[in-house]
């Protein structure tokens, strides 16, 4: 525990700060392997970044996407193509050896993956250019993994199916199939409909890299008779699907006896206290909420404050309504080839749930800030102010720009707030107060608690990414830790996978 607390309090010195400055506190604290660095993100402060970005999102994406089957008896051949393939008999260290070329694959296609996100992904560079550098840092923090595995002690699965999500359409896809890999696994890949051009670029970087075609296949599929066959082969023993729960409850039930390993919705929140640091509370909770327009499953839905900071009757109340509403009028929302843009459009149609919340209020609430529709997917970000527990907003996850107020009385009841969502991915809290800081810390009921931090934006290695209650399905090692590589086989001895 005083080890955790060191490194809460490290924490709080280096966030958000550069990447380089946090390995060194990493090291400081002594507590990663020596070999592993995160991949830097670029900087944008440098005039030559800045052109790089530009000449970037004004690129043409190359038109890279296959055809779609539709056909079970095709998505029987390329699973069966996939059993067949000898991966799982190449040596850890090779497979090592290979995610590593992996790692320098995908770094070296940092421009054609910003191009291809910005235009398929509605990402703006901000947001785009860390996720590549995640799914380097999944290559190379996966590739340490194989390289421990102990081909004695550990059977692969056959193979891995892949189905992600469409919000972070780099990572998310490339860290399954690199996990998978890493275990000895063959992988299929199902991209997410909407952004299949970004998969298909990262996949290539793969294979480039040498990570043979058998191993690792990328299908286009419906969602009806093919899908459900993908997910229903007998040689496929792990699903990983970043999604809703219903749909990991669906693949349940095609199939009681396959092992899934998800991560599910999530009503994340940040509570800030009257020991917070306003000017930093407000510039990570608006990070939170609406970076990437909200569509984070780690996105800050709500924001719990406490005591007088709830109160838009004190003059700190008051003054943290003023400041917040200022940060978010003045967000500019447009496509991210527009490099002054600091939010992006909503990617998927606009679900009934999002729609609700961007529309309607419930009894009791009133707009901070009201949204508005300015194009058809565009929307500026919104903020509900007097949210009340047990309302539909604080426990619907509505995954898009809208903000929600609540108060509470005390830490604790802000603590009760924040778990009374049922879901437990992602929460911070905003305070400089150590004694709010260990007894929060010691009570909240999420996989990621972030302290005077922006709560997304999980960095590989310092904070490996999953939820707890709804937000999780399977044995819940998360990735980008040290235990997920794990999971894609069995163990001849089951302790290890704690
Ligand atoms: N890993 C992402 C984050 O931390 C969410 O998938 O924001």
């Amino acid at each position: 525990l005083d080890r955790f607390r060191a490194s809460v309090a490290e924490h709080d010195r280096v966030a958000d700060t550069p990447r380089r400055t946090q390995d060194r506190a990493a090291e400081v604290l002594g507590a990663f392997p020596e070999r592993f660095r995160n991949e830097p993100d670029t900087d944008p402060s440098l005039a030559a970044n800045r052109d790089w970005a530009r000449r970037a999102v004004a690129a043409t994406p190359a038109d890279v996407t296959g055809p779609e089957l539709t056909d079970p008896a095709a998505v029987d051949a390329v699973v069966e193509r996939a059993a067949g393939s000898s991966w799982r008999a190449v040596e850890p260290g090779e497979r090592a050896r290979l995610l590593r070329e992996a790692a320098r694959a995908l770094a070296a296609a940092r421009t054609e993956l910003l191009t291809t996100m910005v235009h398929e992904a509605g990402k703006t560079v901000a947001e785009a250019d860390p996720e590549i550098s995640e799914a380097v840092d999944f290559a190379a923090y996966y590739a340490d993994r194989a390289a421990e595995l102990d081909p004695q002690r550990f059977t692969p699965a056959r193979v891995v199916v892949v189905t992600p999500p469409w919000n972070f359409p780099v990572a998310i896809p490339l860290g399954g199939c690199l996990a998978a890999l890493a275990a000895g696994a063959a992988v299929v890949i199902k991209p997410a409909p909407q952004v299949r051009a970004c998969a298909e670029v990262g996949v290539a970087a793969l294979h480039a890299a040498g990570i043979p075609a058998d191993a690792l296949q990328l299908v286009h599929t419906d969602e009806g008779d093919a899908g459900r066959r993908l997910v229903t082969h007998p040689a496929v023993e792990r699903v990983v699907l970043t999604g809703a729960s219903e749909t990991a409850a669906l693949f349940r039930s095609w199939r009681p006896d396959l092992g899934v390993i998800a991560e599910t919705s999530g009503k994340n929140a940040l509570v800030i206290t009257p020991a917070a640091d306003p000017d930093l509370a407000v510039a990570d909770l608006v990070r939170s909420a609406f970076g990437h327009a909200g569509q984070k499953c780690s996105a800050a839905s709500l924001a719990i404050l406490v005591g007088p900071v709830g109160d838009p009757r004190s003059k700190v109340g008051r003054r943290f309504r003023r400041q917040l509403a200022d940060a978010v009028r003045t967000l500019r929302v447009g496509p991210g080839t527009d490099l002054s843009s600091t939010m992006g459009p909503l990617v998927d149609a606009l679900s009934p749930k999002l729609e609700r919340a961007l529309t309607t209020l419930e009894p009791g609430e009133s707009w901070l800030v009201e949204p508005r529709r300015v194009a058809d997917a565009t929307w500026t970000p919104g903020v509900r102010e007097g949210v009340a527990p047990g309302s539909w907003f604080h426990v619907t996850e509505c995954f898009g720009p809208v903000l929600g107020l609540m108060r509470a009385g005390s830490l604790d009841e802000a603590i009760e707030q924040q778990d009374a969502t049922g879901f437990g991915l992602t929460g911070g809290l905003h305070s400089l107060d150590e004694d709010e800081i260990a007894y929060w810390m010691e009570r909240v009921e999420v996989g990621n608690a972030y302290v005077n931090r922006h709560i997304t934006g999980a960095i590989v290695q310092r904070q490996s990414f999953g939820g707890w209650k709804g937000s999780v399905v399977g044995p819940g090692a998360k990735p980008g830790g040290p235990n997920y590589v794990a999971q894609f086989g069995t163990w001849t001895d089951p302790a290890r996978l704690e």
